[in-house]
Parts: structure tokens; C-alpha cells; sequence
């Protein structure tokens, strides 16, 4: 089978896509070019404008690259006609690119804009409370002379409220005028009265030596009143080791008292008993608030508001660890020995910040945190 020959038109022609280049075929790209960029009407659209009627394989590309096949003569009118055309399309598109890329910008504003007028949530923000403030600084002081903090239940067992620490079976503490019981009555489970059972899991948890905190709320069947709440927070410490002494535990108490009230720390013990330590005390820490202001020759204010005039402050009990509770904790008192103390931490912010009644601290009205600012 023969070839079929090459048809008149694109005979010789380099490119088959040829056109035929004159007024009237030139006139009409550029027509429908200019037509079809004003009916453009976002830089999306324009930009496929641009490819249909200037890109490589429209009239005016194409038309263009047909010059060189025509004959010399003709050359420079099919140029200036075909070089004119284009540039009054190229110059169009230009036009309506800033155009419509100035509208969308406008309504990209428009449509981002904030109405400063519209009206907001005015509602106050909260704010920390000062006993959660008090209590990570109390935190703080343990983490800082090396101990960890450790925590336990609300809910707890009799066992480790009472039993494991000691107290006897007839000790008032256990009366339910005292504690809170969880229903039924031998569920064997109580509302805390103390954080001191956390010292007793964290002996059989991570055992001898031991050093380390107990924050925490705790419940009494207590009235509520200006100085009690049913509900309020403590914070335990526990020292296990070999040798350790009432020295240590006295050390360690100024050192807190310093941390917390500043001033000159001075430690006091009375004795005293708890079930749960041998030999047992009271601690009183000196009057902060007669020391600052009274100095090294004056023990007391006899008007000082904070202790009364007594020039000291009671802030919970203390002792060494009786060898039994070490004993029901796993620990072998031979070996080793513990101090341990209790302070209650609404105590410290009611004598440290001058708060009169404990409603305060428990009504959350935002207003009374915040007057005590935000402190991280
Ligand atoms: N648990 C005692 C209470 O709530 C306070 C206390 C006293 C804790 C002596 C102790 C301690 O660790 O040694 O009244």
C-alpha cells in the first residue's frame, strides 16, 4: 500500500498544526481571546485563559511559529501582524490579572475582618486558690532538701487509719462522732482523718530508707465553723533511716518553718502522745509575726494577732515512729528508726497570710483567691 501523499496545505510545512496567518484569522483569535479574559472572573479562571489563548498550542503560539516557514517576503508583515496581536492580548491579560487578584485580596479582608464591637463573655476568669498555691510551695520545700512526695486514698481502710498506726481499739479517734464511716457499717472503710495511713503504704510499697511527704484532704465529723471544716488538707512527713533522731526531726522542722514564715526559725516541742510515735510531741514554731517585728530582744507582742501573745504558734504533732506501726509497715524497727510529723495546711495559710475564717477558704468565691494573685 502506498503512502497517502501529503495533502497542498501542509506540504513542506514543519508543522502540521500550521495556520494560516492573515487579518481575518488573527482578528479572530485575538477576538475570542479578549473575550474570554473579560468574561474571567477569578485568577483561577484567567490562568486557564492564558494557556487556552497564549500557550504553546493555541492560535497565536502556533501561528506564530508558522513564520518561518513562509516566504521571505511575507515575513516581517505576518510578524508585526501576529507580534501586535499577541502583545494586545498579553497586555489584556495583564490588566485583568491585577484586576480580579485586587478583588480577591478585598474580599479575603472583608472576610477576615474582627468586629471589635461584638460583644464578649465577660464572665470573670477563675483563679488558683492560695491553699493549692500553699500547698505545691510546701511541696516544693520537701522536693528541695531531697524527699519525694508520695500520696494515698481518701477512702480508706481501717486498717490503715487506725490499726497499722497503733491507735487502740476503744481510741476516741475512732468513735463515729469523730470519723466518717462508708456504709454499710462493716464495710471496713472510712473517710481519712488523717494522711498519717500513707505512711504506712508507702513503708510496705517502697520500704527502708524513706523519705517523703503526704499532702492531701482529709474528713472529720467536725462542725463547720470559723476554725473547722468537716474537709480540710494535711501534709504528712515521714523519715526512715538508720540513726535517725529528734535532732533530725527538729532540724527539719526549722528548716521548714523558715521556708514557709521566714524569719528566724525556732522550734519548739511539747510532749504530747499520738498512738503512732515514741516519744510524742506538740511542735510550736516561734511567732513569725513578733519576730519580724519586735527582733532578737522581744519574744512577744502581748497584742500580736497571729499567736496571742504567747510569742509562739502550735502547728501540729510529731514524734518518732513507734516500733510497732514500723513493725505493721514491714520495717524492722532494730534496724531502723523514723521521725514523722502532721501539719495542717489551712492552719499555715489562716497564721502565714492573716486569714480570719475559714469559710473563706472553702466558699470559693473567686474574689478571695484572687487577691492573692497568681503564683506559679
Ligand atoms: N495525724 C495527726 C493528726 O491528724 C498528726 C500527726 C501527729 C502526724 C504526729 C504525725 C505525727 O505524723 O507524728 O492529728
Amino acid at each position: 500500500m502506498s503512502e497517502t501523499p501529503p495533502s497542498p496545505e501542509t506540504a513542506g510545512a514543519a508543522d502540521p498544526e500550521a495556520v494560516t496567518i492573515d487579518e481575518p484569522t488573527i482578528g479572530a483569535a485575538v477576538d475570542a481571546a479578549l473575550a474570554a479574559i473579560a468574561g474571567a472572573t477569578t485568577t483561577a479562571e484567567l490562568k486557564q485563559v492564558r494557556i487556552d489563548h497564549v500557550g504553546d498550542a493555541s492560535v497565536l503560539s502556533r501561528a506564530n511559529a508558522s513564520i518561518r516557514d513562509l516566504p521571505k517576503d511575507q515575513k516581517a508583515a505576518a510578524g508585526k501582524l501576529v507580534g501586535q496581536s499577541k502583545g494586545r492580548v498579553q497586555k489584556a491579560l495583564a490588566a485583568r490579572q491585577d484586576e480580579l487578584a485586587a478583588a480577591e485580596e478585598e474580599a479575603a479582608l472583608a472576610e477576615e475582618t474582627v468586629d471589635v464591637t461584638v460583644p464578649v463573655d465577660r464572665r470573670p476568669r477563675g483563679s488558683r486558690h492560695p491553699l493549692r498555691t500553699l500547698q505545691d510551695r510546701i511541696e516544693d520545700f520537701f522536693v528541695g532538701i531531697g524527699w519525694e512526695i508520695a500520696e494515698g486514698p481518701e477512702i480508706e481502710t481501717v486498717w490503715y487509719n487506725f490499726d497499722a498506726l497503733n491507735a487502740e481499739a476503744n481510741h476516741p479517734s475512732r468513735s463515729p462522732q469523730d470519723t466518717l464511716y462508708v456504709a454499710p457499717e462493716d464495710s471496713g472503710l472510712l473517710l481519712r482523718t488523717q494522711t498519717s495511713p500513707v505512711q504506712i503504704r508507702a513503708m510496705l510499697e517502697r520500704g527502708a530508707p524513706l523519705y517523703i511527704a503526704c499532702p492531701g484532704t482529709v474528713y472529720r465529723a467536725d462542725e463547720f465553723d470559723a476554725t473547722h471544716s468537716p474537709m480540710f488538707n494535711q501534709i504528712e512527713g515521714l523519715a526512715i533511716d538508720k540513726n535517725l533522731t529528734m535532732a533530725n526531726l527538729v532540724g527539719t522542722l526549722d528548716a521548714f518553718a523558715a521556708a514557709i514564715f521566714g524569719g528566724r526559725p525556732v522550734t519548739r516541742l511539747r510532749p504530747n502522745h499520738f498512738p503512732f510515735t515514741e516519744p510524742s510531741a506538740e511542735m510550736d514554731f516561734r511567732c513569725f509575726s513578733c519576730d519580724a517585728r519586735l527582733g532578737l530582744d522581744h519574744d512577744a507582742d502581748p497584742e500580736c494577732r497571729v499567736c496571742g501573745g504567747t510569742g509562739w504558734i502550735e502547728m501540729g504533732g510529731c514524734g518518732m515512729v513507734h516500733p510497732d506501726v514500723l513493725r505493721s509497715a514491714g520495717v524492722d524497727p532494730e534496724e531502723y528508726q523514723g521521725f514523722a510529723f502532721g501539719l495542717g495546711i489551712e492552719r499555715i495559710l489562716m497564721l502565714r497570710n492573716g486569714v480570719a475564717d475559714m469559710h473563706d477558704m472553702v466558699e470559693g468565691d473567686v474574689r478571695f483567691s484572687q487577691h492573692y494573685g497568681t503564683e506559679i
